[in-house]
């Protein structure tokens, strides 16, 4: 049964408080540049399932352990030695990863999915999904953790910008939410007429320009442009992450 009234947190780090209880909660962890736009471009593309793992070595355990699956992800913004595929949604055509099994390692979206792996529903959210995640969120009548991933337990505000479009949507529908939930929202709302050029003022997203990764950044950027919701469960031991 549906609770009368939801509650929203924003966690705008990996490591902030919040006072609702994890556990019981549905939580939606956002890495916009670029953990969970390539989750749901991946999946959007018909990937079977992605596995975030945190590390280069586990992830290699784990794509030979799901063999066949396609090793993926970064280290600094670019592709490990031997991986198949790096961590740009660019590269996750339906040509590449349709009905494929994705393993990703990156450095603060994948990790924060782990830390967040005891949620009663976890889900992976971004610009590109953003309003089909908070429909999702919503449809579990439990109360509701953003949490933005950011960069190295550091704020990342891409992220806080995506969650308070999240949010923005959630509370329309009379959720009550939290001073953070209000940054946030604060924060979209400042950003939402120029979505792309707020999000190329963002640290992480100077760094992958610098990189070579603009193109990435103009895509990431894209707001509701797909409906898949990447929600995860468990599967012998593992994380698993598959369409709603
Ligand atoms: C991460 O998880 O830290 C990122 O997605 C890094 C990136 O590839 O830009």
């Amino acid at each position: 049964m549906n609770k009368a009234r939801i509650t929203l947190d924003v966690a705008l780090t990996i490591d902030s408080a919040t006072s609702l209880d994890r556990k019981g909660c549905a939580v939606c962890v956002i890495d916009v540049l670029r953990a969970t736009s390539t989750i749901a471009k991946a999946l959007d593309s018909g990937a079977e399932a992605v596995y975030p793992v945190s590390g280069i070595d586990a992830a290699r355990a784990a794509a030979s352990e799901l063999a066949p699956a396609l090793l993926c992800g970064e280290r600094l913004g670019v592709r490990p030695e031997g991986f198949d595929l790096g961590n740009s949604p660019l590269e996750y055509t339906k040509e590449r990863v349709a009905g494929k099994r994705i393993v990703l390692a990156t450095t603060n979206g994948t990790k924060a999915l782990g830390r967040y792996c005891d949620a009663d529903r976890l889900c992976a959210g971004s610009l590109l999904n953003a309003t089909a995640v908070a429909e999702y969120l919503l449809s579990t009548g439990k109360d509701i953790i953003l949490v933005s991933a950011g960069q190295d337990g550091a704020f990342g505000a891409e992220d806080a910008i995506c969650a308070g479009l999240i949010a923005e949507r959630i509370a329309r529908e009379g959720a009550e939410y939290t001073d953070s939930a209000w940054a946030a929202i604060t924060a979209y709302k400042a950003c939402r007429h120029d979505m792309e050029g707020s999000v190329r003022k963002c640290d992480h997203a100077v760094y992958l320009e610098h990189e070579g990764f603009g193109d990435d950044i103009g895509y990431c950027s894209k707001t509701d442009i797909m409906k898949v919701v990447p929600v995860a469960a468990h599967h012998n031991g593992r994380i698993a992450i598959k369409k709603a």
